[in-house]
Order: C-alpha cells, then sequence, then structure tokens
C-alpha cells in the first residue's frame, strides 16, 4: 500500500514500437572489423540489428512508438499527465528527451522527464508511473524506451560494436478498472560499485569531449563483457524470482517471460534458473540486437500484439544493465 490513503490499480492500457528501416546485418559487420555472423550469432544470439536514418534522433524514434501506444490504449495526445522516457542516448544533455516527445506528439498537458538507468530504465520508469498513478498523483502516464547506440559505439571495436541497436518502445499506464489487467508486483536494484563494468567515459562534466581526446572513442560504450554477463545472470533471477513472490505466484503461473534482449546465452541462463520452459520466454534480439532501454519495451509490444499472452495471463519482465542497475515487474494482463 503506498500510505497515501489511495491505491489505484495499475494497468497497461496500449504498447507500440519502432524500429528504423535500415538492417545491419552481422555480414555487413563482418565487412568492417575482423568478426563473423557465426562468432556473433553463436556467442550473442544476434543476426542483425536496425540503425537510425541520418536526422533521425531518439526522440522520433520514441515518439513513433508513443503515437502506436496511445492508439492501442484509446488515449489521445492531449490526454497524457506524465510522459517518462528511459535513455542513455538522448538527443541533447539537456533539455529532456522527454520534452522534445511531448512536442512531438502534442501533449502538451504532459510533465515530461527522463531517468537514465541504462537497459533497466523502461522497467525503471514503470515502477515509478505505477506508483504516481497508484498514488491517485497521475490518472495516466506514456513510458518509453528509445535508444540511438548506433550514434555512440565505435564502430571499429569489434568486442561491442556488434551487440547493439536502434529503436523504441511505448507503454501506456493508466487506472484500472476491477476486472483489468493489473501491474501486480515491481522490484529495482543497483550497484554502483560497478559502475567500472559497462559505461561511456566521455562527453560528461567528468570528460568532456575536447580537440586533444576527440579521436579516443570516449563517448562509445565501453564493456567487460564477461564480467558484465555473470552479474546479468544472477540479478536478473533475483529479480524475476523477487517479483514472482511478491504477485503470489509460481514459475508455472507464468504464461510469457520477457527479458532484456542483450544475450541469448543470458537468457537461457536465466530461464533455466527460473525453471520456466524455453517456449514461454519471448526472444527478439536476434533481429535487433541490445537496444539498451527501448528492447524490453519493444518485446512487451511484439508479444502483445502476436498473441505471446491473452487477457488474465501474467508475465514477467526483467532487465539489467549499466550501473550496474536491474529490475523485474510481474504484470496479469
Ligand atoms: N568477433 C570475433 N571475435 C571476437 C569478437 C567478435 N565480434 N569479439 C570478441 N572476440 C574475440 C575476443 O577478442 C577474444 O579473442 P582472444 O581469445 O583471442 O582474446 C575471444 O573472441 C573471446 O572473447 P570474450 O570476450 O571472452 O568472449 P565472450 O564469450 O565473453 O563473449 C560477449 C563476449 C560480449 C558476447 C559476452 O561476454 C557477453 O555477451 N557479455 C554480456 C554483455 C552484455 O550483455 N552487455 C549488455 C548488458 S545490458
Amino acid at each position: 500500500m503506498s500510505g497515501t490513503g489511495t491505491d489505484y490499480q495499475v494497468c497497461i492500457a496500449g504498447t507500440g514500437s519502432y524500429v528504423p528501416e535500415t538492417i545491419l546485418t552481422n555480414e555487413d559487420l563482418a565487412k568492417r572489423v575482423d568478426t563473423s555472423d557465426e562468432w556473433i550469432f553463436t556467442r550473442t544470439g544476434i543476426r542483425e540489428r536496425r540503425i537510425a536514418a541520418e536526422g533521425e534522433y531518439t526522440s522520433h524514434m520514441a515518439s513513433a512508438a508513443a503515437r502506436k501506444a496511445l492508439e492501442q490504449a484509446g488515449l489521445e495526445a492531449s490526454d497524457v499527465q506524465l510522459i517518462i522516457v528511459a535513455t542513455i542516448t538522448p538527443d541533447t544533455l539537456t533539455p529532456a528527451t522527454a520534452c522534445y516527445v511531448q512536442q512531438q506528439i502534442g501533449a502538451t498537458a504532459a510533465v515530461a522527464f527522463d531517468i537514465s538507468a541504462a537497459c533497466s530504465g523502461f522497467l525503471y520508469a514503470m515502477k515509478i508511473s505505477k506508483r504516481l498513478i497508484a498514488d491517485g498523483a497521475f490518472e495516466n502516464a506514456l513510458i518509453i524506451g528509445a535508444e540511438k547506440l548506433s550514434a555512440f559505439v565505435n564502430w571499429e571495436d569489434r568486442t561491442t560494436c556488434v551487440l547493439f541497436g536502434d529503436g523504441a518502445g511505448a507503454a501506456v499506464l493508466r487506472r484500472a478498472a476491477p476486472e483489468e489487467g493489473s501491474v501486480l508486483a515491481t522490484e529495482m536494484g543497483t550497484d554502483g560499485r560497478l559502475t567500472h563494468l559497462l559505461n561511456i567515459p566521455g562527453g560528461g562534466s567528468a570528460c568532456p569531449i575536447t580537440a586533444s581526446n576527440v579521436g579516443d572513442n570516449l563517448s562509445a560504450l565501453a564493456m567487460q563483457g564477461k564480467e558484465v554477463f555473470k552479474h546479468a545472470v544472477n540479478r536478473m533471477k533475483e529479480a524475476a524470482e523477487t517479483v514472482i513472490q511478491r504477485a503470489g505466484l509460481e514459475a508455472e503461473d507464468i504464461a510469457c517471460v520477457i527479458p532484456h534482449q542483450a544475450n541469448l546465452r543470458i537468457i537461457d541462463a536465466i530461464a533455466d534458473r527460473l525453471s520456466v520452459p524455453n517456449d514461454r520466454v519471448f526472444i527478439n534480439l536476434d533481429k535487433y540486437g541490445n537496444t539498451s532501454a527501448a528492447a524490453v519495451a519493444i518485446a512487451l509490444d511484439e508479444a502483445n500484439r502476436s498473441g505471446a499472452f491473452k487477457r488474465g495471463d501474467h508475465i514477467v519482465l526483467v532487465v539489467f544493465g549499466a550501473g550496474l542497475t536491474w529490475a523485474a515487474a510481474a504484470l496479469r494482463w
């Protein structure tokens, strides 16, 4: 309970996603760096990723996903009260990408801000907006995970450039009627002792890009892949178990698990540890690679629209990212 007197049920009323048209395959990458489709696919499960067009920004992708989510929810942009964009690749350091989205979709009545929690951002946004709606502060929220990671990748570093892609996913949360679905339980966590494992070192106030370091690729993602892998499996398993338990469910009650789409081996390890059969785990990273905050949001929309679950089913979302951060949510659809 919120402790404020009100505690509305909150449902997801609509989802949407958008990916850019341009496809970059593993074969295309093998022409640029010393890699192969075989290496990338067997280590990660990725076949291809989408790359934003010149002049296509994170906000444009976010707005495209948002419009679809609003349409499915039957909500006019002018009625949106809160917009949260989760991104690590904002259009500008300030103002927030959510402000550009507000302007682009015409959500003039909304409060809009960004959160930075890397790949966990969409579920951080879900928890924050769920609480704000449950408390009665807002009636609805538009949450979006959107990334243009192609602008923050060192295209000469084969250990990272093969992993990431661009795209956006969105969901509309609102007060639910008793017979509707519900966000049952949420969990999030952070371990700031591990900031060094995955970061973009330059471009912030600690290390501005200057004429003398401009060639050093400091605004590109840097990662210690093996260490990240280990933490990802443990934290995602724990977070998923926590929300399943808090929601009063057992693993066999879960119709669909939608994990962060970073690496198929991480996903398989989590499914195994949760004792959820592979056919109940939604995967689309073969098509998009790791799109950070957008990944679980795009997957939720594709799972929703492809009928991977139906009304009344229980689903679990679980994510992990730089920070290190992690989060999970259990929903009744
Ligand atoms: N193509 C070919 N060879 C590559 C390569 C590529 N794209 N990238 C790395 N290699 C090479 C390495 O140089 C290394 O060669 P060496 O043995 O001669 O030194 C070898 O492959 C093994 O590299 P390693 O880093 O040990 O591979 P790995 O099995 O750990 O797989 C990742 C690398 C990145 C796929 C894996 O660690 C991973 O997915 N980690 C988690 C990353 C993640 O999910 N990040 C996002 C979290 S939100």
